[in-house]
């Protein structure tokens, strides 16, 4: 695969949200979400962890603004919702070494088999995902689909050197849900996975 051109992506393209400074800490844990839609899970999470810093990115305009009402709601200094493409964005303002969580929750999953390189884990901008990562730092995904669990998990290992684990789950398994696209998908009585990836160095 060919490797990640952080450079070109930079001269390429504008950016248009910088990184706040009170974001850059090293003492502080960042985690940082992809595709967070609604922003059901990092205004949660968030809440969970105010001893964390969480940058929470989203593309579409529509969902981007259904989340940033519902944090106008209840401000939490410590999330920073982004309207962003993320592979834009992160490329631009994340330093090697910086983030201990990254969440990828129920991704476009491309199922097309031309449409492999759309698909997170198989993108080179993966391993620049794995490089943002602090040593023992996780990449956690969710999704409904078995093929793409099963897929993600042997790039993370074989591609990436992560070591994985994973599991599945129920409408019955679970206290709550995490992002709205779970909901949907485990009150239809579908099965989802979670599968982690950790980076031993
Ligand atoms: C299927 S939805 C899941 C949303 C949310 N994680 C959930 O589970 O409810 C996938 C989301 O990823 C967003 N997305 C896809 N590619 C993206 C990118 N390059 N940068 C930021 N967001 C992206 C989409 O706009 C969409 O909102």
């Amino acid at each position: 695969m060919r490797n990640f051109d952080r450079e070109k992506i930079i001269q390429n393209t504008p950016n248009d949200f910088p990184l706040p400074p009170e974001f850059i800490n090293s003492k502080v844990p960042l985690v940082l979400e992809i595709g967070a839609g609604t922003g059901m899970h990092p205004i949660n999470f968030s809440k969970s962890r105010p001893e964390m810093r969480m940058i929470a990115i989203e593309k579409t305009s529509d969902r981007f603004g259904k989340f940033k009402r519902q944090y106008d709601k209840c401000p939490q200094p410590q999330l920073l919702p982004v309207h962003a493409h993320a592979v834009s964005w992160v490329a631009h303002n994340l330093v090697k070494n910086s983030v201990d969580q990254i969440f990828i929750l129920y991704p476009n999953p491309n199922p097309k088999k031309q449409d492999l390189n759309k698909r997170w884990h198989a993108m080179p901008f993966f391993g620049h995902l794995v490089d943002l990562l602090k040593p023992n730092g996780k990449i956690v995904m969710r999704t409904n689909e078995q093929f793409y669990a099963e897929e993600a998990e042997s790039f993370m290992s074989a591609q990436w050197g992560l070591y994985t684990k994973s599991f599945e789950f129920l409408d019955s398994d679970v206290p709550e849900y995490k992002t709205l696209f779970e909901k949907k998908y485990l009150e239809r009585g579908q099965r989802c996975y979670e599968v982690i990836g950790q980076k031993i160095i």
